[in-house]
């Protein structure tokens, strides 16, 4: 699928749930969300009509995001039939990691290739702090069930935030020199809770870096290597750099809104649509792709909606 600007469309983010395990300052408030009715998040069926939909028009990657998406009931389930769609190339998942002690090896067993961990600080006093309610160990705990359930190419992302982690990107920088990870500092967004929370700009990664080489980017990230280092850096820079031209994705919200950007409030209702009609609607969204976002001028997003709302 081209959109307007000639960018190719192959990859999906499918949201399967707004709620989480956890309150993190910038993303949730800190009574949570109401949880809603049933009938108000897409069912398993219906997720899945849609995962095939976007991969008959041309999607290869569909990445399941939240909220938390281990949080969703019967998300093995939700895995286990996407995975199967034939043409897809790679079934990946967002998560906070906290709950990959229990589901790492099932996650794997349903046929997800790929987990990239939330993981803002390395201290379990901030990271009790900021998400309110999580312990660090279940992320550490969560992060070694992964690797032995079999998880390769593992990202861990680092949200960058002034006066929180910010003495922290030595230790992150030390983890990836160390680790076969690729650990990606992103800069926060002004999205709904995250206007609250302080920015720092990703330039701060590579002061506190000077040996890091560039090497090839890879989607919304540019990468880094230290020489010797085993694994590798990420920058993801909404806010300082532009990558809107290379966007290669749509979004899906819990309750079925096709969002052509994160940044945009516009939305494309895709459920009761099955068939030709569910294809016809998510080439609307396509062709719908407004060019780049307008964050860095006006300081806002316009995405109408929280984090936890669309899944990043
Ligand atoms: P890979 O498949 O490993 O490249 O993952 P990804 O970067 O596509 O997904 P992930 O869920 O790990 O996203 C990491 C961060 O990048 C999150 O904070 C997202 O909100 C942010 N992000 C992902 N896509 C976009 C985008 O299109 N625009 C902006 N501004 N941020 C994005
Ligand atoms: N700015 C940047 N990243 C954010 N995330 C959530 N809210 C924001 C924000 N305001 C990140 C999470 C997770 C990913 C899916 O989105 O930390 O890594
Ligand atoms: Fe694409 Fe919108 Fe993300 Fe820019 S902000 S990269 S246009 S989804």
């Amino acid at each position: 699928m081209r959109d307007r600007y000639a960018r190719n469309i192959t990859y999906l983010r499918l949201s399967v749930t707004d709620l989480c395990s956890l309150r993190c300052r910038y993303c949730m408030p800190e009574e949570g969300v109401p949880k809603r009715d049933r009938g108000d998040i897409c069912s398993v069926e219906e997720l899945t009509d849609m995962a095939r939909a976007a991969v008959d028009c041309g999607v290869r990657k569909i990445r399941l995001t939240g909220g938390e998406p281990l949080v969703r009931q019967g998300i093995l389930d939700i895995c286990r039939r996407i995975a199967a769609i034939p043409a897809l190339e790679e079934l990946c998942l967002t998560t906070n990691g906290t709950a990959l002690p229990q589901l790492a090896g099932p996650l794997r067993e349903a046929g997800v290739d790929r987990l990239n961990v939330s993981l803002d600080t390395l201290r379990p006093d901030r990271y009790a702090y900021m998400t309110r309610t999580g312990r660090l160990e279940d992320v550490f705990q969560g992060l070694n069930a992964a690797a032995e359930a079999g998880f390769t190419g593992i990202k861990l992302n680092v949200v960058l935030m002034k006066a929180f982690n910010e003495d922290e990107i030595p230790d992150f920088l030390d983890l990836a020199f160390r680790y076969l990870v690729e650990v990606r500092f992103i800069e926060l967004m002004p999205i709904g809770e995250g206007r609250n929370a302080r920015f720092l700009p990703a330039q701060a990664v590579l002061d506190a870096g000077p040996d890091l080489r560039p090497i090839e980017s890879s989607g919304v990230a540019r990468r880094y290597r230290a020489p010797g280092g085993r694994g590798t850096v990420g920058l993801i820079e909404p806010m300082s750099h532009r990558f809107c031209g290379g966007c290669d994705r749509i979004r899906v919200t819990a309750d079925g809104k096709l969002k052509p950007c994160l940044h945009s409030d516009q939305e494309i209702s895709l459920r009761g649509l099955h068939g030709e009609a569910l294809r016809q609607a998510i080439q609307e969204g396509v062709a719908a792709k407004p060019e780049r976002h307008h964050m860095n001028e006006t300081g806002r997003s316009q995405a109408g909606r929280n984090m936890h709302q669309i899944g990043g």
